[in-house]
């Protein structure tokens, strides 16, 4: 078991000492450092400040660090995000001493949580916890709230129109990353991330065509590919989760003397949360670029690159000048709800973008468009303390990990709040693992140790074999939530295994 690099206390489930000096404006923290070991304040934030020479405040309050008084809540989020718990809340009458408990975006209880009627939350039973699909338990940004309020308050419930989504994710990723080649003219804007992938490939292939996929992938990497009548090709990633280079180019090499081929690359990859490297990227568009084999990067977890990682867009590496790049704000904002998503083609591509037909913009939500464009123009510092809190939970999960699933294997990955969880050497297990080879593609498969951890713990986990080949013996967890729900995850887990040994 690999410890997460950024390692989190459970203390964060804070026992710090605060006062609020007027309701909703500020936080004042009061003997911290005696009876805090951990206790986030504010939460960490960082500020982004500017495009060039980018500089980041953080704010923490946590153990000898809680000299800073009084500071203005910047925004509604943080506000739902502190809780002043009355029960724990001090002495006697009188005494103002509300307790920090959480402020990580992730605050949110399990009677909140189950009120949701999304996916992750009705697709088991209420004694469950649902650690499954990419869901996060946040509540939305409130720029987003607030465009999608203006909107309703308008009547503005048309069909979506124009280049604003493309424009702001241009926007954020010159402020972000320093990248300025997503052109909006080069762009259109497509339902979602995966049925954008389905019509960028009509484009580039035919029936019966090549498409390459790196296992173990998100399942509808097949299941799209399939439909669509493509013949999916596998190049496992490498032992350490990088992707294959030399079998890559061979594979190219070999698919595109049948025909035409593309490749389906994640970017950040789901699962593994593996950032590809510019160099990687740029060795996989060599091979694309000798071989005519069409890159399509799925970015969609581009903006969940967590710290001690730098991300690359294909579109930036030399040779990507044929790719398509697809994004959205759907995974870092939390909004698949709220559909849209946009397709942008690097310089040699856009020919054929261009042949993308119309009907495809009728598919995305104007309510999504406005709430993708929202988060991306106005959400980043919500982004940032998402990003601080998916940091925290990293660095929480492995020391669960070591402490109650000492053998299960985790490499904690450089992106997403996605952990891939090796059963392989659990004793208990070794009858559950490797089942379900034919559930590959199937992202709603119950098989494997997920299947097993379900019946016997209640924790809901999304079935390594989906992923194709490499998940075998895995399953997927999904860690953006609080502390106190993956905490009882993993003693649920643990217990279950208890009780088997
Ligand atoms: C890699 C990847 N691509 C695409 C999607 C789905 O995106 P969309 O809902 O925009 O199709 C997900 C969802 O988890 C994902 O992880």
């Amino acid at each position: 078991m690999t410890g997460g690099p950024g390692k989190a206390s459970r203390a964060e489930v804070g026992t710090g000492v605060a006062t609020r000096d007027s309701v909703g404006t500020g936080v004042a923290t009061r003997d911290a450092a005696t009876t805090a070991t951990s206790a986030t304040v504010e939460g960490e934030r960082r500020q982004s400040l500017g495009a060039k020479g980018r500089r980041t405040a953080t704010s923490r309050v946590s153990g000898v660090a809680a000299s800073r008084r009084c500071r203005p809540l910047p925004h509604r989020w943080l506000r739902a995000g502190c809780r002043f718990d009355a029960d724990l809340a001090g002495p006697g009458p009188g005494s103002v001493r509300p307790v920090v408990r959480d402020v990580s975006p992730f605050d949110l209880t399990l009677d909140q949580l189950r009120l949701r009627t999304s996916a992750k939350w009705r697709a088991a039973g209420p004694d469950v916890l649902p650690l499954w699909v990419a869901e996060m338990d946040v509540l939305l940004a409130s720029p987003v709230l607030e465009a999608l309020r203006e909107a309703l308050d308008r009547g503005d419930t048309g069909y979506a129109f124009g280049t604003a989504y493309a424009e702001a994710y241009a926007a954020f990723a010159a402020e972000r990353w320093g990248f300025g080649g997503f052109e909006p003219a080069r762009s259109a804007v497509v339902p979602d991330v995966m049925l954008g992938a389905v019509e960028l490939l009509k484009l580039v292939t035919g029936p019966g065509d090549v498409v390459v996929v790196t296992p173990p992938v998100y399942p509808p990497f097949y299941a799209f590919a399939e439909h669509l009548g493509r013949r999916v090709v596998e190049v496992p990633l490498t032992a350490d989760r990088r992707l294959d280079l030399p079998a890559l180019a061979d594979t190219f090499n070999t698919a595109a003397a049948r025909g035409p081929a593309a490749f389906l690359l994640c970017n950040p990859h789901n699962p593994t949360g593996t950032v590809h490297s510019a160099e990687e990227l740029a060795s996989v568009a060599a091979a694309a670029e000798a071989t005519g084999v069409r890159v399509v990067a799925d970015e969609i977890h581009a903006p969940l690159v967590l710290p001690g990682a730098a991300f690359t867009s294909y579109l930036a590496v030399p040779g990507g000048d044929e790719g398509f790049v697809l994004v959205s704000a759907s995974k870092a904002w939390n909004l698949p709800g709220l559909k849209a998503a946009v397709a942008f083609a690097g310089p040699d591509a856009a020919h054929d973008l261009a042949r993308l037909p119309e009907e495809v913009s009728h598919g995305p939500s104007h309510l999504g468009v406005l709430a993708h464009t929202a988060a991306l123009r106005h959400g980043g510092e919500w982004l940032d303390g998402v990003i601080a809190g998916l940091d925290r939970n990293r660095g929480l999960l492995g020391d669960l990990l070591a402490a109650r699933l000492p053998t299960v294997h985790w490499a904690p990955g450089a992106a997403t709040y996605l952990a891939w969880l090796d059963f392989g050497d659990v004793p208990e297990l070794s009858f559950a693992v490797g089942s379900g080879a034919p559930s590959r593609g199937d992202a709603s498969a119950r098989v494997g140790a997920a299947a097993w951890f379900l019946e016997h713990a209640r924790v809901l986990l999304s079935s390594g074999p989906a992923f194709g080949p490499g998940g075998e013996r895995c399953a997927r967890l999904n860690f953006a939530t609080s502390a106190a729900l993956l905490s009882e995850a993993v003693e649920r887990m643990s217990e279950a295994l208890a009780r088997a040994g």
